[in-house]
């Protein structure tokens, strides 16, 4: 027996949704506004660089004419415009039905956040952990709300150091550094799912992974640019993950897609693992605790009468 293979075409109605995506301006997170856009969703591209969103969103508008989206200034990597964002989307909404954490910078040189945390899991995880908990009690607040992580198989190359997570002892190593911050992605997704798939009002969370896809994410590698000419695919197919993360409505807490075939590099989304260290309870619980006392924020469930106002 065949079986069936997910497309775009299995996204339902999303008419009625509003929708957060970060790092939307480019690769994976452009298509994915696109795809939602197209099917009804109302769409906030959360961009670092306005210029550049903006040009995301009228490229988008060429394809999808109807599309209701729009442009919004967030920079991961500085926690005072987590925070500014997040206070324009509790001044303007009072439910919030999709969180797609997608934003990422791979193997760049070392550097720090504007917080003075690694630049690397600064954006990749510290600034997504303060975003989500900041926009917690909208999730919340709406009816089967999701929250979707964008990880990456890289997280299985790793060991997470959480008693120098930020580099700050150890001699500094650009791929470890990439692929730990995407182990705090896979970390923090099951100690979510852990502390709160058992409370009704919050969002189900499901994550995604895109295999290897030819976007601007690998431009700190030289050669990876020449090799996605050959191996990656585009960027169309590299958000199917994301998309079934998104929008399948089977999907349970924790559940993870990523490509099927080549070693989950390439091809149509299914079901896939993490690996056993992104479920090592005592990883989780310290990486949430640090998490909170670096950015100083927490998740914390509305009261029933915050959620029934
Ligand atoms: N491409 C792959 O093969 C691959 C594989 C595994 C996982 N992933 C994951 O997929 C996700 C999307 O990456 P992509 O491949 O689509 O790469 P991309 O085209 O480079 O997109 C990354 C996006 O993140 C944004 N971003 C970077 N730093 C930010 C910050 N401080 N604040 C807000 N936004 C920021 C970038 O904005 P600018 O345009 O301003 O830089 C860009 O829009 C990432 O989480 C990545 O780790 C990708």
């Amino acid at each position: 027996m065949t079986k069936a293979i997910w497309t775009t075409d299995n996204i339902g109605d999303q008419s009625g949704k509003t929708v957060i995506i970060t790092g939307s301006n480019s690769g994976i997170g452009k298509e994915t506004v696109k795809q939602l856009a197209a099917k009804g969703a109302k769409v906030i591209m959360a961009v670092r660089n306005l210029e550049k969103g903006r040009q995301a969103m009228t490229d988008i508008k060429q394809e999808v004419v109807n599309a209701d989206i729009e442009v919004r200034q967030l920079d991961l990597s500085d926690l005072k415009s987590v925070r500014a964002f997040s206070d324009t989307i509790h001044r303007d909404m009072t439910s919030l039905d999709m969180l797609i954490n997608n934003a990422g910078i791979m193997m760049c040189p070392k550097a720090s956040t504007a917080d003075g945390f690694d630049i690397q899991v600064g954006t990749n995880h510290f600034g997504h952990f303060a975003l989500t908990a900041l926009l917690f009690p909208l999730l919340c607040a709406a009816k089967h709300s999701r929250l979707v992580v964008v990880s990456s198989i890289a997280h299985k190359m790793a060991k997470i150091n959480l008693d120098d997570v930020n580099w700050t002892t150890r001699k500094y190593d650009k791929n470890k550094a990439y692929f730990e911050s995407k182990l705090a992605n896979t970390l923090f997704a099951y100690e979510y799912v852990k502390r709160f798939s058992s409370q009704p009002n919050a969002p189900r969370l499901t994550l995604g992974h895109p295999g290897w896809t030819s976007t601007g994410l690998q431009q700190h590698v030289s050669y990876l640019p020449l090799l996605n000419k050959f191996f990656a695919q585009a960027p169309k197919d590299g958000a199917l993950p994301t998309l079934r993360a998104a929008t399948d409505e089977t999907a349970v807490n924790g559940d993870f897609f990523g490509p099927a075939n080549f070693f989950e590099l390439r091809g149509h989304p299914v079901h896939v693992s993490a690996s056993s260290e992104s479920k090592n309870q005592a990883d989780g619980e310290r990486l949430w605790s640090i998490s909170e006392d670096l950015t100083d924020v927490s998740f914390a469930m509305p009261t029933p009468t915050q959620v029934a106002s």
